[in-house]
């Protein structure tokens, strides 16, 4: 099996990235030997602060962060960071190339019940002629993302990366400590018949999205004429880690539940590299408006709406919008 730095110059990742992606699975590898040891480090449980988001942080939440945050900003190659659980930006070195978005430990609310939760992650070019504590130099749409990823601390910690060639598998070895590649392109079966929403939010959807989920649910007796089903992890990197594996289609949509937050998940450090993840193996990932990728982003902490996975089926959710 190949290691990380031979497969990444395969696919001629410049060096200078390169170094940045082991730096980022330096912190990775620390976080998920903690996220092992939680229970015994006295690391379960919630911290007495909310994050910028409103959300009450868990103690391995912070931990996370700070792991993340400190490994990044002192190699020297990363001009700021921004994090689901930093309320701006934060700046680095002013010579740094890249800038980082992340979200340090997603799924926070299966940390206690030793489920599955995982670090996202996704890598712009830092832009010139900006100072290093400017946040407007994360105001950078998904297609320009030169890396995106995500680390699932699962049975076995697994990397799912791409740098625009292909979404690739890695898995951590631990008998040498690096990330080894396990499946090289992957790609997302371009129909399926399982899907993935919080039903529980139903009576708040859109009537399109309402529709659409009630012709999957009706199966063989309605229209479409087949049966589908449901899982639901409540950890976006989990969700869409099956979708990657065996396809399927992943949706948080808009919702009228809270007036003042129509969306749930963050446009630059969930939404986005996940978008450039499933379009990298021939998925698709949308709004009910258009490319997720294509969004310019107006705020760090920015929500948006998701429909993603096997092409055909987002088509047609897409379609149920249109009628
Ligand atoms: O980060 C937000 C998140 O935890 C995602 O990882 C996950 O997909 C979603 O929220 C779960 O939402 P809910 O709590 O509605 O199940
Ligand atoms: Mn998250």
């Amino acid at each position: 099996m190949q290691r990380l730095a031979p497969a990444l110059r395969e696919d001629n990742v410049p060096l200078d990235l390169i170094s940045l992606i082991k730096t980022v699975l330096a912190a990775t590898k620390e976080i998920s030997f903690r996220v092992s040891q939680a229970h015994l480090g006295g690391l379960m449980g919630s911290t007495l602060d909310e994050n910028i988001q409103g959300e009450i942080q868990k103690k391995l939440d912070v931990v996370a962060n700070e792991l993340f945050k400190d490994i990044l900003l002192e190699s020297g190659f990363v001009k700021a960071i921004s994090s689901e659980e930093e309320d701006s930006s934060v700046p680095g070195d002013e010579n740094g190339k890249f800038i980082v978005s992340f979200d340090p430990l997603d799924g926070s609310s299966n940390i206690d019940i030793n489920s599955l939760i995982g670090t996202i992650f996704s890598i712009h070019e830092a832009p010139k002629g900006m100072a290093a504590d400017d946040p407007d130099m994360f105001k950078q749409a998904g297609n320009k993302q030169v890396c995106a990823g995500y680390v699932l601390y699962g049975p076995s910690t697994m990397l799912v990366m791409t740098t625009g060639k292909g979404t690739h598998f890695y898995v951590l070895d631990r008998t040498h400590g690096g990330y080894l590649l396990v499946e090289r392109n992957v790609r997302i079966p371009e129909d399926t018949q399982e899907f993935a929403i919080n039903m529980s939010n139903q009576r708040f959807w859109h009537p399109a999205m309402k529709n659409y989920i009630d012709d999957l649910i009706l199966g063989d007796t309605g229209p479409r004429g087949k049966n589908f089903n449901m899982r639901w992890i409540a950890a976006m990197v989990g969700d869409v880690h099956r979708v990657l594996c065996r396809g399927g289609i992943f949706t948080y949509p808009a919702d009228s539940k809270n007036p003042n937050k129509p969306y749930k998940l963050r446009l630059m450090y969930e939404a986005n590299p996940m978008s450039f993840l499933v379009e990298q193996a021939g998925g698709l990932s949308v709004t009910s408006e258009g490319r997720i990728m294509d969004i310019e982003p107006t705020s760090i902490h920015q929500r948006v709406e998701v429909i993603l996975g096997s092409k055909n089926e987002v088509e047609t959710c897409l379609s149920y919008y249109k009628k």
